[in-house]
């Protein structure tokens, strides 16, 4: 029988990643073979992203791409899912103006994947199956992991906090927990088959477990994974300041699998914009949590969020955002333009900020971040780190690259053969966004 080859293309957070990772190992079992090549490829899957324009702009681009190889090889599958395929005018469009889509479905049904290929593969004609929301996660599917050693597990799905510029919301519905006895079924399964460190994935952890019938702590999940032999580093976001608790504080500190790294978005530094932004807390509560954190866990790495140009956001009031990146001290920070999202209400605010004014503020951002991440990179020259090996380093194949427990990228002088390894690293150089050094 002859070989027949997927591409997928994933946009967006390591929740699609892991989603990826799904339907790979769904089409791997239907006898399929992963290929990152356009012209071997039989079938191309989307798996785009909502949570900014961009994204957006990035996913249509490559659609006209796909339109192209689809003339040049008529029999070659598209399918398109994810977040995108979540929002009705979006679906609607790509009806329209994208006929050349063969197969459209959403987040919440991945699992049906393979039916809906066969449907397709039947009618030879558009499929469309997205479902507005889901109900319990599916528990079980195929995932097919990027790295043996290395692992994303979701713990949850969803999101119930409405920021008001957040689409997520509504791209993947309501916040549910997996039972903790199927996490802990999944981590043990990846650690019988080599795996040294996972991530555990929801768009806040913090409210882990809230509502499942038997209610159990995201500190409680922690301390039950960390029994799990084999497993030597636990990682996990993304944290909402509101929900922190002193008992994850006292996890992390007590728990040596648990990474000394917290990723704690603050999105904005002024009081009146996070009250807009519904995020539930001050800037005084932030940085009094900050505090409290660094306090019990001094070493604690610290990475962050940032949105500029939040409707009405004035000079004064992003003031407070570079405020609250001096007083913090992150070691790294995500920043981003403010996006208008379609159906959130912050696409109703007036005064939508200039993008000149976004793009002169991100700039100014950048400038205090990069030298506060330098700064902090500076306390690691001629220290010994543990790294844990990813492969070739992406700007020099040459080197090795991995990362430290406090998520430092480290790029380094090594044996290929500790790949998948947690090796001893000296750090001989610094920069802003990563650390260089030689293997001990
Ligand atoms: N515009 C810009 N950034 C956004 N984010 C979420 N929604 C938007 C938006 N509409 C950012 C937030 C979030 C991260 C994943 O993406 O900072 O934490
Ligand atoms: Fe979006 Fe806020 Fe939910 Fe994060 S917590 S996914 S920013 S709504």
């Amino acid at each position: 029988m002859l070989e027949k080859y997927f591409k997928i293309m994933t946009y967006g957070c390591q929740m699609n990643e892991n989603d990826s990772e799904k339907i790979s190992g769904l089409l791997k079992d239907l006898g399929y073979q992963p290929t990152d090549e356009d012209n071997k490829a039989d079938m191309v899957i989307l798996n785009t992203c909502s949570v900014r324009e961009n994204a957006n702009d990035k996913f249509f681009g490559h659609l006209g791409k796909y339109k192209k190889l689809k003339e040049q090889k008529p029999n070659l599958i598209l399918s398109i899912c994810g977040c995108m395929m979540q929002q009705e005018e979006i679906v609607n469009e790509i009806k329209r103006k994208y006929r050349f889509v063969d197969l459209i479905f959403g987040t919440h049904n991945i699992h049906v994947f393979p039916d809906l290929l066969s449907d397709f593969l039947e009618r030879r004609e558009m499929v469309v199956n997205v479902w507005e929301d889901g109900e319990q996660i599916v528990e079980g599917l195929p995932t097919d992991r990027k790295y043996s050693f290395k692992a994303y597990v979701s713990i949850m799905n969803g999101c119930n906090n409405f920021c008001s510029y957040c689409i997520v919301p509504y791209t993947r519905g309501r916040e549910r927990s997996r039972e903790p006895e199927n996490i802990v079924k999944e981590v043990q399964s990846l650690a019988q088959s080599g795996c040294k460190e996972i991530t555990l994935l929801g768009q806040n952890v913090n409210s882990y477990g809230k509502t499942l019938d038997n209610p159990i702590s995201f500190a409680g999940l922690l301390r039950k994974l960390c029994k799990v032999d084999g497993i030597e580093r636990i990682r996990f976001m993304t944290s909402h300041p509101k929900d922190l608790s002193d008992e994850l504080i006292e996890t992390i500190a007590e728990e040596e699998k648990v990474c000394n790294h917290i990723h704690l978005p603050f999105q904005a530094g002024n009081s009146r914009i996070l009250k807009v932004m519904n995020r539930k807390y001050t800037k005084e509560d932030y940085l009094a949590l900050v505090e409290k954190i660094r306090k019990r866990i001094p070493n604690i790495a610290i990475s962050t969020d940032i949105i500029v140009g939040f409707p009405g956001e004035t000079e004064e009031e992003f003031q407070d955002t570079i405020d609250v990146v001096q007083k913090c001290k992150f070691d790294s920070a995500f920043t981003f333009l403010y996006s208008v999202r379609g159906g959130t209400p912050a696409e109703k605010m007036e005064e939508q900020i200039d993008e000149d004014v976004k793009h002169d503020r991100l700039n100014r951002l950048l400038d205090v971040q990069n030298d506060i991440g330098r700064e902090l990179n500076s306390v690691y020259d001629g220290e010994e780190v543990l790294v844990l090996v990813e492969g070739p380093s992406k700007n020099n194949p040459n080197k090795l690259a991995g990362r430290t427990d406090t998520n430092k990228l480290v790029n380094f002088t090594g044996d290929e053969g500790s790949i998948g390894q947690i090796v001893k690293v000296k750090i001989t150089g610094i920069k802003s966004f990563s650390l260089d050094g030689v293997q001990v």
